[in-house]
């Protein structure tokens, strides 16, 4: 399985650290794009650098880098997820706008019938991004933001974020045992 982790410049790029780390320890073939507001969030928020995620990855491309493979539907990728997702991607991605590779391989994931998690991080929400969100649920895109479920009385920050970035891994199909089901499985 190869997936393409995208990293764009909204708050919460722990969730995309902890998902790197979680994909490497299960040995996913994973190709890591970051775009210029990722780095610069990524160097506010984080208490490791750009390139320690690289360093999880197996092939880093920049996200003006058009002529990397992972721009052609001809390349092979199963999946793709965009985390977090900034409103301006979203935005892009909801209307075709393939300006940078991290919306190009959106656009190819979409053409292809592939899947598409993004994980959009934004509040409030305007009429703008719920209608970009629900165009792109209709074509099959998965709308996954992150908020964490309380049921499973998580007790630190780690635990949130393992929540949502299991749940992610759910929709991947990869099986995992981050977060407290429900039921107690
Ligand atoms: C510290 C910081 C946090 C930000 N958080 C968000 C956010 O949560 N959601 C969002 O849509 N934009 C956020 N932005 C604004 C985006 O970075 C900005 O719209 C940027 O153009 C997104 O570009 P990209 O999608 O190519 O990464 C944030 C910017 C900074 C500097």
């Amino acid at each position: 399985m190869k997936v393409v982790v995208c990293i764009t410049g909204a708050s919460g790029v722990c969730y995309a650290k902890r998902l790197l780390e979680v994909l490497r320890d299960k040995g996913v073939e994973v190709s890591l794009i970051v775009s210029e507001s990722g780095k610069k969030v990524i160097e506010h928020e984080l208490d490791v650098d750009l390139d320690y995620l690289i360093g999880l990855s197996h092939e880093y491309y920049e996200n003006s880098d058009l002529f990397s493979p992972l721009a052609s539907g001809s390349h092979i990728f199963h999946s793709v997820v965009v985390i977090p997702c900034s409103m301006k991607t979203l935005s892009a991605v909801a209307n075709g706008y393939s300006s940078n590779l991290i919306c190009r391989v959106c656009d190819v994931a979409i053409k292809e019938k592939r899947k598409l998690i993004l994980m959009p991080r934004e509040m409030p929400l305007s009429s703008i991004h719920l209608e970009n969100m629900l165009k792109l649920s209709k074509l099959g895109t998965i709308i996954m933001p992150p908020i964490p479920a309380f049921y499973g009385k998580p007790k630190t920050v780690n635990d949130m974020v393992d929540f949502v970035v299991g749940r992610i891994l759910d929709i991947l199909g990869i099986p995992n045992d981050l977060f407290k089901r429900w039921g107690g499985i």
